[in-house]
C-alpha cells in the first residue's frame, strides 16, 4: 500500500520499469543507424519504435496512478531543495511524455507506423513527408540530452540523500522497503 511516507509497490514497479526501458532506449538510439531518407523501419530502428511505444504506455499509466495515489513529500532539508526535487520530478514526467510523442510523429513523417507491442497500430500524428513531423524528429534529438541532464540531477539528488545525508529517501523507492 502507498502511504504518504513511502512509495507503494505499483509506484515502485512503474518507476523502475520506466528506468529499465529508458536505459534500453538510449542504448538502442545510440547504436541504431543514423536515420536518413532511405532508412528502413527494420533492425534496431524497429526496436526503437517498439520500446518507444512501451515507454509512452508506461509513463501514461504511471502518471495516472500518481494522480490517484498519495506520494511522499519530497524530503529535503531546505525549501529550495524541496522545490528543486519537485520541479525535477515534474520535468522527468513531462520530458519523457513529450519526447515519446515527438518520436512517434517523427516516425510517421518517415512513413513508419508505430505499433503498441508490435501489434496494435497507433494513429498517425502526421502524414509521410510532413514538415512538422521532420521538425519533431530534430526536437526529439535535442530533448533526449535535456532529459539526460535531468536524470543526472535526479540521480545526484538520490545519491546525496543516501551517502551524504544518510536518510531513507533512496530506500523508499527500492523494492522491498516499507
Ligand atoms: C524517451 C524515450 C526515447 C529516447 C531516450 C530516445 C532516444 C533516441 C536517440 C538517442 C536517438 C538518436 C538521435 C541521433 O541520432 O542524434 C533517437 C532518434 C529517433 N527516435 Fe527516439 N527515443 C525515445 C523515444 C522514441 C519514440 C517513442 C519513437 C517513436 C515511436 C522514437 C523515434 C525516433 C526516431 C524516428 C528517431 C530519428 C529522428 C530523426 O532524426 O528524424 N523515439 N531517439
Ligand atoms: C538512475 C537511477 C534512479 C534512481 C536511483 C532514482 C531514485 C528515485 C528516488 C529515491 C525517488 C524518490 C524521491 C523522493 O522520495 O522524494 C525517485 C522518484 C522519482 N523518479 Fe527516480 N530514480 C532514478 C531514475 C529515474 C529516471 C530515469 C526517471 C525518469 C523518468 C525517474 C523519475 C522519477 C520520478 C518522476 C519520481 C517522482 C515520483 C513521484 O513522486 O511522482 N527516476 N527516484
Amino acid at each position: 500500500m502507498q502511504t504518504s511516507s513511502t512509495y507503494g509497490p505499483t509506484a515502485k514497479f512503474f518507476h523502475w520499469l520506466v528506468v529499465a526501458l529508458l536505459v534500453a532506449q538510449y542504448t538502442i538510439g545510440s547504436i541504431m543507424p543514423h536515420i536518413g531518407r532511405n532508412t528502413q523501419d527494420a533492425g534496431w530502428v524497429h526496436w526503437h519504435l517498439l520500446v518507444g511505444a512501451l515507454i509512452l504506455l508506461a509513463i501514461v499509466l504511471r502518471f495516472a496512478w500518481r494522480i490517484k495515489s498519495p506520494v511522499p513529500e519530497p524530503a529535503a532539508d531546505t525549501n529550495w531543495e524541496r522545490m528543486l526535487a519537485t520541479f525535477t520530478h515534474w520535468m522527468l514526467y513531462l520530458l519523457v511524455f513529450v519526447i515519446t510523442v515527438l518520436g512517434w510523429a517523427a516516425a510517421n513523417s518517415r512513413g513508419w507506423e508505430v505499433k503498441l507491442f508490435g501489434l496494435v497500430p497507433l494513429p498517425a500524428l502526421c502524414p509521410k513527408g510532413s514538415a512538422w513531423g521532420h521538425e519533431a524528429g530534430d526536437i526529439h534529438n535535442v530533448l533526449i540530452y535535456v532529459l539526460l541532464g535531468f536524470i543526472a540531477l535526479h540521480l545526484a539528488g538520490a545519491l546525496k540523500h543516501h551517502f551524504i545525508d544518510r536518510n531513507d529517501i533512496l530506500k523508499r523507492m527500492l523494492p522491498g522497503s516499507r
